[in-house]
């Protein structure tokens, strides 16, 4: 499957980086990096720096520096002030490119279209970038699988706001009145889908690069927490790409609320359907994520 992963890492966005370079159903063909959990400086390097421990030779594109609504909004409280957690990575021997959505518009007009899939893990900055100025181009993405939104769950940035929805709303809202094919994992699935101390111990002994960091990224993410577990929102996205089976969708038509509380995903009947994952399997989505990490024979 081809596909670029639109990221701001980000923590979670790290572990779910690590498992697709490390899955051969993967055929990524880069990675563009957006201003997020942490500023654009940092989410690029931390992008190039996870690509430099796959091995593997995959661009890492910078894109947006900031939202178009709204002021953006770091989670360094969550992801630590490198975005990270602390973990060290290796620093990468490439540089990044520039122009993110000027470098997926070129991929989209040179593939067939709809064989491009996007897997977004971010703020929808880009992508409504993308759709504002490369129509054409936008119009032939295959699927977008975006973590975002929350439905029936509290929000994780206000009452009812997930964060990548709440941090650019306005992009948010022109991603899902695009017609594009889209299907959205919000909070209602990816809170069920969680990790604990004791589980990482397999990817630790494991010893391949992707299950020891992963192990590493994801202890960073209980710093500053009492919880027993921390939900893993981002790898859903993966996961959901190779395995829609152990997901459960319902179709809804979402507009995004600009105005009185910023970030919540509304019901609006003029807009076109999505599928948003209200349902997951997360013991067997938990194996495929653990087996994907301990891979030992990569790409
Ligand atoms: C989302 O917000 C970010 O902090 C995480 O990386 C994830 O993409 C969860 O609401
Ligand atoms: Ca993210």
């Amino acid at each position: 499957m081809k596909v670029i992963i639109d990221t701001d890492p980000g923590l979670d966005d790290a572990v779910a980086i690590l498992y697709a370079l490390n899955e051969p159903r993967f055929d990524v063909q880069a990675i563009t990096s957006v201003a997020g959990n942490i500023g654009i400086t940092r989410t690029t390097d931390n992008a190039l720096r996870l690509v430099a421990v796959s091995g593997r030779q995959i661009p890492v594109v910078q894109g947006a520096t900031g939202p178009l609504s709204g002021t953006g909004r770091n989670e360094e409280t969550i992801h630590g002030a490198d975005g990270l957690g602390g973990v060290t990575l290796p620093l990468s021997p490439n540089g990044s490119l520039s122009d993110a959505t000027g470098f997926v518009a070129k991929r989209l007009m040179a593939e067939p279209p709809g064989t491009l899939t996007i897997l977004a893990l971010a703020p929808m900055t880009n992508l409504a970038i993308l759709a504002r100025d490369h129509p054409q181009a936008f119009a032939r993405v295959g699927h977008i699988i975006a973590m975002g939104g929350a439905i029936h769950e509290k929000g994780n940035a206000g009452p009812f706001a997930e964060y990548n929805i709440g941090a650019d709303g306005l992009a948010a809202s022109i991603v899902l009145g695009s017609g594009v094919p889209i299907t959205m994992i919000p909070l209602d699935v990816t809170r069920r889908f969680r990790a604990t101390l004791a589980e990482l111990e397999p990817l630790r002994a494991s010893g391949t690069p992707a299950g020891t960091t992963a192990a590493s990224l994801i202890e960073a993410y209980f710093l500053g927490s009492a919880r027993e577990s921390r939900p893993l929102h981002d790898p859903c996205v993966m996961l959901m790409a190779l395995a829609p089976e152990l997901f459960g969708c319902d179709e809804m038509r979402l507009g995004v609320d600009l105005v009185e509380h910023p970030g919540r995903l509304v019901p609006d009947a003029s807009r076109p359907p999505v599928q948003v994952a209200m349902r997951i399997d997360a013991v067997a989505v938990k194996r495929m994520l653990w087996d994907g990490l301990m891979r030992a024979d990569q790409p």
